[in-house]
């Protein structure tokens, strides 16, 4: 267990990708902060945290406010003394063709995606420079890198994900903290669960491994990025994807 004794901040931890790396993290011996908007999902994470032996701290909490995220890192050094790792994970989609596109779902996709990913990031940055350890994983897309119809607001907020963590990873890997990007293809969550039946089978068609990805196809990248083994990666964009985009 590479993860023992560890303090992981999960963000959108309470159910889809960020319930499978928070689990995937407990495995691996990490305590979890399940952070999100809905503290009674979150329940669920907590209890399979705590089902595999780790602690869990729910905190319900909205990326888009600094003060709600200062407010929680500062709970977490109270209870816990550190924080480790974290994984900014919490992400939307309000999605329109461009001219249809109203300002708000604009400014809210940039909002939640990009800004709370540079607030939690600024957040910890303090503790884990102190310390001497970080390892912090973005959670951007494929569509980031290749663009989609409907939506322009999703893919620059993923795409600015991108140039914010390897610009991250160039100012603090002198003090030993690590910053990489995972970008999931199309998976398998509430996220998709929506998109019309035709719309999935064509997108299968286009991934060469035959299938939309599962949550834990992602938890497993983000463990390999938090790992001692991953000490040396910095600044990288692991694509998950099914080889749908080769990049
Ligand atoms: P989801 O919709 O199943 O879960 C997102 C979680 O984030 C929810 O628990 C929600 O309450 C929480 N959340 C939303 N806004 C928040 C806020 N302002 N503050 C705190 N928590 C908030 O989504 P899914 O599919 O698990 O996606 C997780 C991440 O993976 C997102 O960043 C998404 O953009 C990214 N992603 C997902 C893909 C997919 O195909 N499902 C593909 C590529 C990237």
């Amino acid at each position: 267990m590479s993860l023992a004794g560890k303090v992981a901040i999960v963000t959108g931890a309470a159910q889809g990708i960020g319930r499978a790396v928070a689990e995937e993290l407990a495995r691996d011996g990490a305590d979890v902060v399940v952070a999100d908007l809905d503290p009674g999902r979150s329940q669920e994470t907590v209890a399979s945290v705590e089902k595999l032996g780790r602690r869990a701290l729910n905190v319900k909490v909205n990326v888009a406010d600094f003060n709600e995220v200062k407010a929680m890192v500062d709970q977490v050094l109270k209870a816990w003394g550190k924080v480790d790792v974290l994984v900014n994970n919490a992400g939307i989609t309000r999605d329109a063709l461009l001219l249809r596109m109203k300002e708000e779902d604009w400014n809210l996709v940039l909002q939640v995606n990009l800004n709370g990913t540079f607030h939690c990031t600024k957040a910890v940055l303090q503790p884990m420079t102190k310390q001497r350890y970080g390892r912090i994983v973005n959670i951007a897309s494929i569509v980031g890198v290749m663009g989609n119809v409907g939506q322009a607001n999703y893919a620059a907020s993923k795409a600015a994900v991108i140039g914010f963590t390897k610009t991250v990873a160039r100012e603090y890997a002198s003090r030993n903290v690590t910053v990489n990007a995972v970008a999931p293809g199309f998976i398998d969550t509430a996220m998709t669960q929506g998109l019309p039946a035709d719309v999935k089978e064509t997108l299968q068609k286009q991934i060469p491994l035959g299938r939309l990805g599962r949550p834990e196809d992602i938890a497993a990248a983000v463990r390999f990025l938090v790992s001692e083994e991953a000490a040396y990666i910095t600044g990288h964009v692991l694509h998950v994807n099914g080889g749908m985009l080769m990049a």
